[in-house]
């Protein structure tokens, strides 16, 4: 036991060094200054960025440049304007969109789904896009095992719409590391 004992110790210690920097991706948010894109902002379609806005929760919504203010469902839509926040990234390559059908059987649909906010702190919410109506739209995504799954946008007189398919946003975890030692 003795002599055992300090090896045990080595490899709790590589183990954890191993899992630095892989347990979450590498996105954060930038208070958004309206016309003002940072550099490093994500842009999800031609022209949208995504948003972050409080309401109920942190919301996952549409961000349109030059106006200041974001879009998305909340039984319907709505818009807060000012307080916003801009998704952004170190990373741009590691992050990829991903065709879903919710109303398939649920195997991996969800792994490496890009956290983007919560509703009334009861769920977590992802990012989801559509092409619908004519644009590009960018929203809340409520995962695939919760009552209320998929992906939540407004049609054109603002009625809210439920879709099982459409795309994810995803981070490549498999190459990611960032485990910088500084001492
Ligand atoms: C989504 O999955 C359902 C159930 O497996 C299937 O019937 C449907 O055709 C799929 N939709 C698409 C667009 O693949
Ligand atoms: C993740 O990155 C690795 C290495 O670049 C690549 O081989 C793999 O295909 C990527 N996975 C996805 C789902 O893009």
């Amino acid at each position: 036991m003795s002599t055992v004992f300090p090896y045990l110790i080595l490899i709790v210690i590589i183990s954890l060094n191993w899992n630095i920097g892989a347990i979450s991706p590498d996105i954060f948010w930038r208070d958004y200054v309206q016309n003002d894109i940072p550099c490093d902002a994500i842009e999800a379609a031609p022209g949208r960025y995504i948003g972050q806005a409080y309401y109920n929760g942190f919301m996952v919504a549409t961000l349109y440049p030059f106006s200041n203010s974001a879009t998305f469902d909340f039984g319907g839509k709505k818009a807060v304007v000012g307080n916003l926040k801009i998704l952004c990234s170190h990373q741009p390559d590691k992050l990829y969109w991903e065709k879903v059908n919710f109303s398939a059987p649920h195997d991996g649909q969800m792994t490496d789904a890009v956290k983007g906010g919560n509703q009334a702190n009861q769920f977590d919410l992802y990012i989801g896009k559509i092409f619908h109506d004519g644009e590009w739209k960018i929203g809340k995504v409520v995962e695939i095992t919760n009552a209320v799954k998929g992906l939540w946008i407004w049609d054109k007189v603002g009625k809210e719409i439920q879709l099982l398919d459409f795309q994810i946003l995803k981070f490549n975890m498999s190459t990611f590391g960032c485990g910088r030692r500084v001492f």
